[in-house]
């Protein structure tokens, strides 16, 4: 039996690299950077030494390879900070010479990693406006698991078993679903071609009823047609299942030269093994595996435009915006856009904004990926990973405090207002808290309790009162909600208990991490990843505060990395692991534990004591001037970013790698801008941020990819 060509003449795309036109001239990196490195720093980070854990040596010109040693060259450099003072001083023409190439080479070969997005400095994207928009590589980018399995529905709308994903995401933080990172492995394909046996096995199911086989609970009848052994089934036949099968697995009909190349495909196999019903098979399974059935196809087929780029079809516009607004796609608009685009790119243009703005404000349309943003974006629906077992005092168990920020969350994207700043700061919460139908009395959306409040108790003295929720620090439950959270204690979706608890450890706080976050996610700075190899732990100490045990990190070689993380981390010492409001911190009181004996000496346990709590924080080496200086608690600094112009374009840059599913590069800062623009002109409204990035070049556009064997 043949089998079905995979995904011919597509590969060539994935193999190809981004094709940007490099603003890092080659010939500067052999005339300049490399003997550059070669005169001052080999000596102490090549093949013999590595010092500070550092390789230079090795780098290439393939700064997208190397983004962040290049990035950390680049700093080191223009700070001055390397080579050491005690070394003869370079050159400094060519030391500004490195630092331009190096900075534009991260620029125009954008980091792949998600988490390298940050590499490209703030102030070369919002720092001057841009007036030239950019484009996207051309890509060929597998569907995500949620997509894909949504796919598998759409083909087959019977219970299917024993289907696997085969494409899965990163297992890292943040977002994952980004085109460059996935390519067909032997695995992948393996399980590409044993699903699409699975599906069309399915599809083509039979029973014998009568004497005569029939279809099966969710087979197509075009496909049972083809399954009678001993009958050679007419050409037109054939025709109609092919056609059957394209509009189930691509949303459109097959054109005749397809028609024809299926069919043919079908021929053969028939000839050569005389198994019809295979050969049928296999045609069925060949039009499964088409490139455009489990790829987003990105080319771009328009006229070629200025600088070469061009604008995305008709139906991969249609499909594109699918499939980043929701998991299914979706054949909606074309006809729309078909006549758009027989008026030129503001036409199209015009059809796409109309399209994404009636979508989110249809109920009825697949906008699932939209809420998915702030998932990926806080990470908050991490919580139960970290709290699997819920401590006994509570109601709650972790997934109950995820649907309560998931209310919180949504309750602001669908106001719509100020988004960013409201998400940060608002004074609201959710607590427990969900809408059940009363059948007795007829009312609708009657709030209720999510979980139902534990039976009165007591233990070691402390009083738990039915229907109390002591995360959230209220002492009855507040039957209105949203509800403003007791004053001065929390704010935003930082401060929300699901959050505190997924950047939490099961133990611990985790100030470190945290810090992280808001140097990253806010920010827009950037952590040298952990160095293998360090002892990343604080002193097992508990009659010191985590606080003081965490300076431990204050040594030199530990403080070069954690004066970006610390400091932001610390203020939000004001809530314990669970997300407990807290004024005073509980330390173990070693002189009561020592004296806790029985009469024969035995210790009878550890015996803990209240401390002060210290909230302060220092916001530094920011970026943006305003932001500079100490803060006295987590609610101070957090009320300082999120009116930063600084923070919200960092949010920008967030929005713009999740939804175009890639990195930004230099050639995008026009789309940014327009974004934050548009964002700022309506208020804040999340939903124009949102039209303004898929609208844009970058969204609309694609440059070529390098043709096959021209791929670096
Ligand atoms: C005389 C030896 C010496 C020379 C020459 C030298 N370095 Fe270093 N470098 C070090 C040492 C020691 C460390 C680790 C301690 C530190 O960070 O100060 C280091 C650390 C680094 C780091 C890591 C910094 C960090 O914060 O993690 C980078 C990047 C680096 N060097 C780049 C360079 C570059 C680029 C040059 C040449 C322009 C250079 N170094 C020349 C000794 C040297
Ligand atoms: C090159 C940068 C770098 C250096 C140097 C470094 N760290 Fe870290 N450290 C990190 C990063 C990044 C994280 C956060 C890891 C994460 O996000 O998972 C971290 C996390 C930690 C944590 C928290 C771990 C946890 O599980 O909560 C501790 C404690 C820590 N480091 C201690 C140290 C100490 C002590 C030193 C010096 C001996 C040190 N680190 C040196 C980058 C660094």
């Amino acid at each position: 039996m043949p089998r079905p060509t995979v995904f011919a003449g597509c590969l060539w795309f994935l193999a190809a690299g981004p094709a940007t036109a490099t603003g890092a001239d080659d010939a500067v990196y052999t005339g300049t950077v490399k003997p550059f490195l070669a005169a001052h720093c080999v000596k102490c980070h090549g093949p013999e030494k590595q010092l500070g854990d550092v390789r230079l040596d090795d780098l290439t010109a393939d700064a997208g390879k190397h983004a962040e040693r290049w990035a950390a060259v680049r700093d080191q450099v223009r700070d001055g900070l390397m080579p050491p003072a005690k070394e003869p001083k370079p050159d400094q023409a060519k030391a500004r010479q490195v630092v331009a190439w190096a900075s534009a080479a991260i620029g125009t070969r954008p980091a792949r990693l998600p988490n390298q997005g940050n590499l490209i400095p703030h102030e070369l994207l919002f720092g001057t406006p841009a007036k030239v928009g950019g484009a996207s590589p051309a890509r060929v980018w597998r569907l995500a698991p949620p997509a894909y399995q949504s796919f598998v529905r759409g083909v087959f709308r019977e219970r299917l078993d024993g289907i696997v994903s085969p494409f899965a995401l990163l297992g890292e933080r943040g977002f994952r679903d980004f085109a460059d990172l996935y390519s067909l492995d032997e695995a992948s394909t393996e399980l590409l071609l044993r699903n699409a046996a699975l599906i069309v096995d399915a599809q083509t199911g039979t029973e014998v009823k009568n004497g005569k086989p029939t279809g099966r609970n969710g087979s197509v009848r075009e496909f049972v047609e083809l399954m009678a052994p001993d009958v050679e089934p007419a050409r037109a036949k054939l025709e109609a299942a092919v056609q059957a099968q394209f509009r189930l697995a691509v949303a459109r009909s097959a054109t005749a030269d397809e028609v024809e190349r299926y069919v043919a495909l079908y021929q053969k196999g028939a000839k050569a093994t005389g198994d019809r019903t295979g050969a049928a098979k296999t045609m069925l399974q060949a039009v499964l595996l088409r490139a455009d059935a489990m790829y987003r196809y990105e080319v771009g087929t328009g006229p070629a435009e200025a600088g070469g780029r061009r604008m995305l079809s008709p139906s991969e516009i249609e499909q594109a915006v699918s499939l980043t607004l929701g998991n299914k796609r979706v054949a909606t608009f074309a006809t729309t856009l078909n006549a758009a685009s027989a008026k030129g790119p503001a036409a199209v243009r015009e059809a796409v904004a109309n399209h994404v703005r009636a979508s989110l404000t249809d109920p009825k349309a697949d906008t699932e990926r939209v809420m998915g943003f702030f998932r990926e974006y806080f990470e908050y629906h991490r919580a139960p990973e970290v709290f699997k077992d819920k401590p006994k005092e509570f109601v709650h168990a972790a997934a109950q405090l995820v649907a309560d920020t998931d209310r919180l969350v949504a309750g602001i994207v669908a106001a719509d207002k100020d988004v960013f700043r409201e998400l940060l700061t608002t004074p609201k919460t959710f607590v427990n808290y969900t809408v059940k139908d009363d059948k007795k009395t007829n009312r609708k959306n009657v709030p209720v309790q999510a979980v139902p409040p534990p039976p009165f108790r007591k233990e070691k003295g402390e009083v738990f009162k039915p229907g109390v929720e002591p995360v959230y620090g209220f002492t009855e439950w507040p039957e209105n909600q949203p509800v403003d959270a007791p004053k001065d204690t929390r704010i935003g979706v930082l401060m929300q208990p699901s959050w505190l608890v997924a950047w939490s450890t099961n133990f611990e706080t985790d100030p470190v991490r945290r810090g992280r976050w808001v140097r990253e996610r806010l920010l827009g700075g950037t952590v040298p990843d952990l160095p293998i190899g360090v002892v990343a732990q604080v002193p097992d100490e508990p009659h010191r505060t985590f606080r003081d045990r965490l300076t431990v990190t204050r040594a030199a070689q530990c403080w070069k990395c954690h004066q970006k993380m610390d400091e932001l981390g610390l203020p939000f010492e004001q809530f314990d692991h669970y997300g407990r409001f807290r004024t005073t911190e509980a330390v173990r009181d070693t002189e009561a534990t020592a004296k806790n004996v029985d009469k024969k000496g035995k210790p009878l346990g550890p015996i803990d004591k209240q401390v002060p709590l210290v909230t302060t924080g220092v916001i530094a080496d920011s970026g943006a001037p305003s932001l500079e200086g100490p803060v006295k608690d987590p609610r101070e600094m957090i009320r300082k970013i999120a009116n930063s112009d600084r923070a919200r374009q960092v949010f920008v840059r967030h929005a713009f790698r999740y939804f175009l599913g890639r990195n930004e590069s230099l050639a995008d800062a026009k789309t940014l801008q327009d974004a934050d623009a548009a964002y700022v002109k309506s208020g804040g409204s999340f939903k124009a941020l949102v039209e303004s990035l898929l609208t844009s070049d970058s969204f609309l556009y694609r440059v070529a990819a390098a043709a096959p064997g021209g791929a670096k």
